[in-house]
């Protein structure tokens, strides 16, 4: 009895902390249904090519994670530096307006009317993802090292997908 009494105690005390859960859970609905999204206006095909774009972040990030997971670390690094990271050809539509375009192939055409399309603060958002990419690198060779460094890298790695969300959250395409 006095097991079932502090069960439910337990239970009534516990209802708002609950609610409150589940409330953050299913908040994200909202969010998209009040889409305040700044719009970010381009041409079909630049949309083509940000959009692809991506879509190859996904992946990169997936198979980070996959990396990860199975505790490889360094090649986990590698491909954050080489796919995503601030070097990477996934990052040259975020540098700087007035970086000079040396090879005008397609992708590299497309790439530079993203840059000078892209809104200043999305701009930033998209580095600060990149860098992110970088920065979790460095904490992943640690860990490839250093066993006592994991718990490092995994933060560094939720701080790239952070990035991520913190520009869906502000801007849209479509
Ligand atoms: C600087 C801003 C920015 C960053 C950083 C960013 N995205 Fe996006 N992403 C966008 C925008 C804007 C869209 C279009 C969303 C819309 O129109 O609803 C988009 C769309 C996407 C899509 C949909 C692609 C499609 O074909 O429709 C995926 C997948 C995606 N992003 C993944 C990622 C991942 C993973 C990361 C981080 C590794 C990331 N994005 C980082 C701005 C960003």
């Amino acid at each position: 009895m006095k097991t079932l009494f502090a069960i439910l105690i337990c239970t009534v005390v516990n209802f708002p902390a609950l609610a409150e859960d589940m409330t953050s859970h299913t908040q994200p609905l909202s969010v998209i249904n009040d889409d305040s999204r700044q719009l970010v206006n381009y041409p079909p095909d630049v949309k083509a090519h940000a959009l692809a774009n991506m879509r190859g972040h996904l992946k990169a990030l997936a198979d980070i994670m996959d990396a990860v997971a199975n505790a490889h670390y360094a090649v986990a690094a590698d491909i954050a530096d080489n796919r995503l990271g601030m070097n990477s050809s996934a990052a040259v539509g975020c540098q700087p307006k007035d970086m000079k375009m040396m090879q005008m192939s397609k992708t590299y055409h497309l790439d530079y009317q993203m840059q000078q399309l892209m809104p200043e603060e999305m701009r930033v958002l998209g580095q600060n993802m990149h860098r992110a990419a970088n920065e979790f690198a460095v904490k992943a060779r640690d860990a490839d090292k250093n066993i006592q460094s994991i718990t490092e890298a995994n933060m560094a790695l939720t701080k790239i997908a952070r990035q991520c969300v913190a520009c869906h959250e502000s801007f849209r395409m479509q």
